[in-house]
């Protein structure tokens, strides 16, 4: 198939969505006559970076069908739930919050419900949804977010709830309207799905394969994005590292990056995240050599026992790993290692867990997300016997945290004196202080005004906590 051919379909089904969002609009402005004001909307987001970014899309066609944002969820006409399905927990509080929305909506008959993101992929969850959740209005999946105009336009005009669920993505549509959470900094979506499937993992069956967008495509975003004022963007991908695989052009991730760090204007590139089985020399290199790539890769690593990563299908060894960590910090020895930790694996003992406190006693990371192990219907894990027991999960998680907590700590104490670039990122108004970070992704409060917020300023690192530092503006 042609390119010609894929581009011309994604600009007609644009321009459809773009012909609903205007009835849609027509439809708004005659409440807002009739009512004396705008119809308002709330998004929730769970879930990873990928969901974040397909919210500021969704917030995007909302405004543009003249909604505005509410303050609270409660006073919102139409509400949104971008969902995630990579733990128990994380399914349970949509679950939960839609218990309580059945009485707004026994109040509101007018508030619209929709729910969309990796949970609506599984069967069950639908299920459930038609069955005890019947107030829902609206439900989409992950592949068809683009569509989201007209499912809301076929519930105006029938009152019935719509759903619109695919098992597999069709085309990628680019040009989607967006709104930026922040107008300094951006993520930007490399690529879509995951091919890895590590046993325990639900991402591949709800996000779908592989699938890299057109380096053109992302570089024309990019510097879009930098002549609106963005300095920092994101590269966002499950497995960023295999970016390219499939595509007609002759481009893999680090080249890409070499590409993005040409840009002018744009003053640092992030990316997440890189799966250690995939992580190429080139990459190292590249992370050495442009300027604009932050000094900070997160690698998770997720277990150190070498039994444990086979099981989770991780394709790596524990003395692999640490031989990358040794190959990147010989090239960028200041750089901050990230990573994910999953404890309580199906038959993961303590000893096992063992391993695990070596590879962040060896690595010395500066953060960590530590995980319990959360049973995901549907995947290979799931169906593994020896299910480990609370007890046992729950030592192996304190001893992860108790070697990764002093480390962290120490990392942050040795910058304290210092000074480092930092970009202002949020302001709290009570507190008077300003919230940034380091380009090793470092968190820093400090005192300042609202105007620094998007700007890249010397702060002086005076003092410091496990999970954040303090400084001075300079
Ligand atoms: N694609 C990314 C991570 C996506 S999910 C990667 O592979 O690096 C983010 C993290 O959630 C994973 O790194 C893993 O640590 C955790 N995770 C995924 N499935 C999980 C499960 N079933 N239980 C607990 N944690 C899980
Ligand atoms: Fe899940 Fe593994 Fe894919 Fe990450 S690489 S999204 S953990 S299957
Ligand atoms: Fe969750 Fe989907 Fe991200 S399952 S972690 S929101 S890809």
């Amino acid at each position: 198939m042609g390119h010609r051919e894929e581009i011309k379909v994604s600009e007609e089904e644009l321009l459809l969505q773009k012909h609903f969002i205007e009835k849609i609009r027509n439809i708004n402005l005659e409440f807002e006559q009739k009512h004396g004001r705008k119809k308002t909307m709330f998004i929730s987001t769970f879930g990873c970076q990928m969901n974040a970014r397909d919210s500021e899309k969704l917030d995007g066609m909302l405004k543009e069908m003249g909604y505005i944002n509410a303050q609270e969820e409660k006073d919102a006409d139409f509400i949104i739930y971008n969902t995630c399905c990579v733990r128990e927990n994380a399914e349970n509080k949509v679950y939960g919050n839609l218990g309580y929305l059945k009485k707004a909506k026994e109040k509101n008959p007018e508030l619209k419900i929709a729910l969309c993101g990796c949970m609506m992929q599984q069967d069950i969850v639908i299920e459930t949804i038609k069955k005890t959740y019947k107030h829902v209005d609206i439900v989409f999946g992950t592949f068809n977010l683009y569509k989201f105009p007209e499912l809301v336009y076929a519930n105006i005009e029938t009152g019935e709830s719509i759903f619109d669920i695919w098992k597999e993505h069709k085309e990628i549509i680019e040009d989607l309207p967006s709104i930026r959470k922040y107008p300094f900094k951006a993520s930007v979506n490399i690529m879509f799905g995951c091919n890895n499937f590590c046993s325990y993992c639900i991402v591949p069956y709800v996000r779908g394969r592989e699938r890299s967008r057109k380096s053109e495509d992302i570089l024309k975003e990019i510097r879009e994005l930098v002549a609106d004022g963005v300095v920092e963007v994101t590269l966002l991908g499950q497995n960023v590292n295999s970016y390219g695989k499939g595509l007609d052009e002759d481009i893999d991730f680090a080249r890409l990056l070499r590409k993005v760090n040409e840009i002018e204007g744009l003053e640092r590139i992030r990316f997440m995240t890189s799966h250690p089985k995939d992580l190429s020399d080139e990459l190292i290199f590249a992370m050495r050599d442009c300027e604009k790539i932050c000094n900070h890769i997160h690698l998770p690593f997720q277990a150190g026992n070498n039994e444990i990563l086979k099981k989770m299908n991780r394709h790596y060894t524990k003395e692999h790993y640490l031989h990358i960590i040794e190959k990147i910090r010989k090239e960028i020895p200041d750089i901050a290692l990230t990573t994910d930790i999953i404890v309580g694996f199906p038959g993961e003992t303590l000893e096992q867990v063992e391993d695990t406190v070596d590879v962040v006693k060896k690595a010395r990371f500066s953060g960590a997300f530590t995980f319990i192990y959360s049973k995901r219907t549907g995947t290979p894990a799931a169906k593994m016997e020896e299910q480990v027991d609370e007890e046992t999960v729950k030592k192996g998680f304190n001893m992860v945290l108790d070697a990764l907590n002093p480390i962290i700590l120490d990392i942050n104490k040795q910058k304290v004196g210092k000074t480092y670039k930092v970009l202002a990122e949020e302001y709290d108004e009570e507190s008077k202080t300003l919230k940034g970070r380091l380009t090793d992704n470092s968190l820093v409060h400090f005192s300042g005004g609202e105007r620094l917020i998007g700007h890249i300023i010397d702060v002086k690192i005076t003092d410091c906590k496990t999970f954040y530092l303090i400084g001075k503006v300079l």
